[in-house]
């Protein structure tokens, strides 16, 4: 084929192709090792060298036709490719989700600041304890009614004796004996920890929650520095003033003991009736001096308190929320909004 057939048939072609399969098919037509090209310069061998060398450098410019035609045709067609995958650096990209602490993570913090900032300092106990801390030693031996207070998950027991009989801590009131067996007073420490109950759950109560114990033992300490310093606490987590309810209780390992309320202040202008309820946020109390006595201190020299908080019920209060089950229902919509 003469070149300028060549030519001229090559771009009608060309122009007919449509996708990529065709491209290649044009491109081995013409351009391949045996294609119509290669012919052309195959047939140049018997030329004299000017005529061969005259038509050679024809042969090249149309070579060079053709890879642009080539060229020219990819390019159009990657363009209209519609599922052709080019980076467009324009687009907005894929917003990635970010984890999240759980509420009450978050809450544990932030009463845990609170009490640092006061100067207490922060210990951990066993979530595993042993019956003679969570009872014996908080004067509750076997067999004491106040016992009863705190249903109990009880491990199965490995040794003989009592003291060694295993349960899931039921409250953190146990790390009290713990330090107090190992430091000597003035002292302030919190203990945040899970606590374990063999309790029916309902809208206010979990088989596992939180609580936040304190203990302050100096000399000259009572009810008063409580109150005060529990007041600053919650006002500090809460970020505003909240109502707070002191009510007499017992509990065996202080005297006297107490419990304490908590509510939102609202306001009441504009409502016929209070719908805000009182919420018991904690057990508290002084110390009861048997257990100073027991760990080897001066009884009538120190005086303390001491208080178990619960956690769920502060984060309730705080996220407005009306059922301690949502904290341990695993459900996301629920957990990544806080
Ligand atoms: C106690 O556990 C005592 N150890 C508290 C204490 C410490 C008294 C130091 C005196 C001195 P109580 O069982 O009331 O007390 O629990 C304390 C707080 O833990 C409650 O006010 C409540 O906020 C929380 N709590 C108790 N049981 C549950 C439960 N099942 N679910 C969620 N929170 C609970």
């Amino acid at each position: 084929m003469n070149l300028e057939r060549l030519n001229t048939q090559a771009q009608q072609e060309i122009s007919n192709v449509k996708s990529f399969q065709d491209l290649e098919n044009w491109r081995v037509k013409y351009l391949g090792r045996k294609g119509e090209l290669s012919l052309f310069f195959d047939s140049l061998k018997s030329l004299s060298f000017p005529l061969r060398k005259k038509q050679g450098q024809k042969g090249n410019q149309t070579r060079q036709f053709l890879l642009s035609l080539y060229q020219q045709k990819r390019e159009d067609l990657e363009k209209n490719q519609p599922d052709f995958e080019f980076f467009d650096l324009t687009r907005p990209g894929e917003k990635i989700k970010k984890g999240y602490l759980h509420p009450l993570t978050l809450i544990l913090r932030e009463i845990v600041h609170s009490f640092e900032k006061i100067g207490f300092e922060v210990v951990e106990g066993p979530e595993i304890e042993t019956e003679y801390y969570d009872f014996d030693a908080l004067r509750m031996p076997e067999n004491h009614p106040a016992r009863d207070m705190w249903d109990t998950f009880w491990i199965k027991p490995k040794g003989k004796s009592r003291a060694s009989k295993l349960l899931l801590r039921t409250q953190t009131s146990p790390m009290q004996i713990r330090y107090m067996e190992k430091h000597q007073p003035p002292f302030r420490i919190i203990v945040p920890g899970k606590c374990f109950r063999f309790e029916a759950t309902d809208a206010q109560h979990e088989f596992q929650f939180h609580q936040v114990e304190g203990l302050m033992v100096a000399e000259n300490i009572s009810l008063a520095n409580f109150k005060f310093i529990i007041r600053e606490v919650i006002e500090d987590i809460f970020k505003h003033q909240v109502e707070l309810r002191f009510r007499p209780s017992y509990f065996p390992f202080v005297t006297p003991g107490l419990e304490v309320d908590i509510r939102q202040k609202q306001d009441t202008r504009y409502k016929k009736q209070d719908t805000n309820e009182w919420l018991e946020i904690m057990g508290a109390g002084m110390v009861h001096p048997q257990l100073f006595k027991n760990v080897g201190y001066e009884a009538n020299r120190w005086q303390g308190f001491a208080f178990g908080l619960g956690v769920e019920r502060i984060a309730m209060i705080k996220y407005g929320l009306d059922d301690i089950r949502l904290f341990f229902g695993s459900d996301a919509r629920f957990l990544e909004q806080f």
